[in-house]
C-alpha cells in the first residue's frame, strides 16, 4: 500500500497539471470519493495498533484537507479563468463608431422641385398639385388648345380613352387651381407629364414640369419679368440676366420664352458647351393668361389678370449641375445619384 505522503505528492502533482474541470472531477473522485484513496487510507486505520491510530488518523486527515483544499482553489482558477474568458468575449467598446446605416437621399428631381418651389413660396406662392391621368378637357380645351393643336395628336399624347390621358403638361394644374379658388391666386404646381417621345439625350416619355399661376387685380407683364427675372437669379446667380422672346401658347396672350444669360461663360465663350456660345440659354415659357382659360374659372376678365409659367425641371437640373443626358435621372444608377448626395 502506498504511503500516505506518497498519494499526497502525487495527488499535487495531478492536480496541478489538471487541464480542466472534468479532470479535477476525476481527481476527486481518484481521492477523496468514497473509494478514493485517502479514503480508503482512513478506512485501513482499523489495522493499526490502538498507540498508532491517533497520529496516524490525524495526519491522514490533514493531507485528506489539504488534497481537498488544493482541488477547492484549483475549480476556483479554472471558474476564474472562465469568467475571464466570458467577460472578454462579451465586451462591448463603448468607443467604436457605430454601424452606418446607410440612409437614401432625396433624388436629383425631387431637389430641384424643392429648390424651384422654395424659390416661389419665399414669394408667397403655395404648392399644389394635380393629377397625372387628366381629362381632355383641363389638358387640352380648358387651356384653349385648338382642336386641331398638334399635341393633341394620338402620336404625341399617351391616351387613355378617348377623353382621359396622361397628362402633357402641368399647365392643368392652372385650370383645377381656377375652379377650385377664387383669386388672387397664387400657386406652383410640380409634377410628372408624359408624352410619346423616343428617350434620347435630351428627351423622355416621362418628365417633370412645375407651372406657376398669378391672378388678381392689375397683375402686368412687368410683374411676370420681375417674378421670373428673380426666380433666375436666386436658382442660377445674381449675375444672369433675363431677356424674353415672343413664342405662341394657347393658354396665354401674350406669350414668351425666356431666355438668361449663360451662367457658365456670360456669353464670353464662343465654345461654351452650355450656351452653345450664344450666351443665351432658355430656360421656360410664359405669358399673361389667356382670357378665355380666366373664364373657364368663372373669373371676371375685365376686373383680374395673370400671369402664368412652366419650365421643365430636367432641363433646369441639368443646366444647374452639368447633366448631359437626361436619361441619367431614371437609371438609379448609384454612381449617378450619390455624385451629388452620396
Ligand atoms: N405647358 C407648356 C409646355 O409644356 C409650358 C408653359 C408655357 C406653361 C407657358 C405655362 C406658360 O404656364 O404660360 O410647353
Amino acid at each position: 500500500m502506498k504511503k500516505a505522503e506518497e498519494i499526497f505528492a502525487e495527488a499535487k502533482g495531478l492536480i496541478e497539471r489538471a487541464a480542466d474541470p472534468a479532470a479535477i472531477e476525476e481527481l476527486r473522485i481518484r481521492y477523496l470519493g468514497k473509494k478514493g484513496e485517502v479514503t480508503q487510507i482512513l478506512k485501513g486505520m482499523g489495522q493499526l495498533a490502538p498507540e498508532e491510530r491517533k497520529e496516524f488518523g490525524m495526519k491522514v486527515n490533514r493531507i485528506k484537507a489539504d488534497v481537498e483544499g488544493l482541488i477547492e482553489d484549483k475549480k476556483r482558477g479554472f471558474e476564474q479563468a472562465g469568467r475571464s474568458l466570458r467577460l472578454a468575449a462579451e465586451k462591448i467598446d463603448v468607443t467604436e463608431p457605430g454601424r452606418d446605416v446607410p440612409a437614401g437621399t432625396k433624388h436629383m428631381i425631387t431637389i430641384t422641385i424643392d429648390e424651384i418651389s422654395g424659390i416661389f413660396m419665399n414669394m408667397g406662392y403655395s404648392v399644389t398639385e394635380g393629377p397625372e391621368v387628366e381629362t381632355v378637357f383641363h389638358n387640352f380645351d380648358a387651356l384653349n388648345a385648338a382642336p386641331n393643336h398638334p399635341s393633341r395628336e394620338l402620336t404625341d399624347t399617351f391616351y387613355i380613352t378617348e377623353n382621359t390621358l396622361l397628362r402633357t403638361q402641368t399647365s392643368p394644374v392652372q385650370v383645377r387651381t381656377l375652379l377650385s379658388q377664387a383669386p388672387p391666386v397664387k400657386v406652383v404646381s410640380p409634377g410628372r407629364c408624359f408624352r410619346t417621345d423616343t428617350p434620347d439625350a435630351t428627351h423622355s416619355p416621362m418628365f417633370h414640369q412645375i407651372e406657376g399661376l398669378l391672378v388678381d387685380e392689375g397683375v402686368r407683364m412687368t410683374d411676370l419679368k420681375g417674378t421670373l427675372d428673380l426666380f433666375a437669379k436666386r436658382m442660377f446667380g445674381e449675375g444672369v440676366r433675363t431677356k424674353f422672346r415672343p413664342h405662341f401658347f394657347p393658354f396665354t396672350e401674350p406669350s414668351a420664352e425666356m431666355d438668361m444669360s449663360c451662367f457658365v461663360c456670360g456669353g464670353e465663350d464662343p465654345s461654351c458647351r452650355v450656351c452653345k456660345g450664344s450666351g443665351w440659354i432658355e430656360i421656360l415659357g410664359c405669358g399673361m393668361v389667356h382670357p378665355n382659360v380666366l373664364k373657364v374659372g368663372g373669373i371676371d376678365t375685365e376686373r383680374y389678370t395673370g400671369f402664368a409659367f412652366g419650365m421643365g425641371v430636367e432641363r433646369i437640373a441639368m443646366l444647374k449641375h452639368g447633366i448631359d443626358d437626361i436619361r441619367l435621372f431614371y437609371e438609379n444608377d448609384l454612381r449617378f445619384v450619390q455624385q451629388f448626395y452620396g
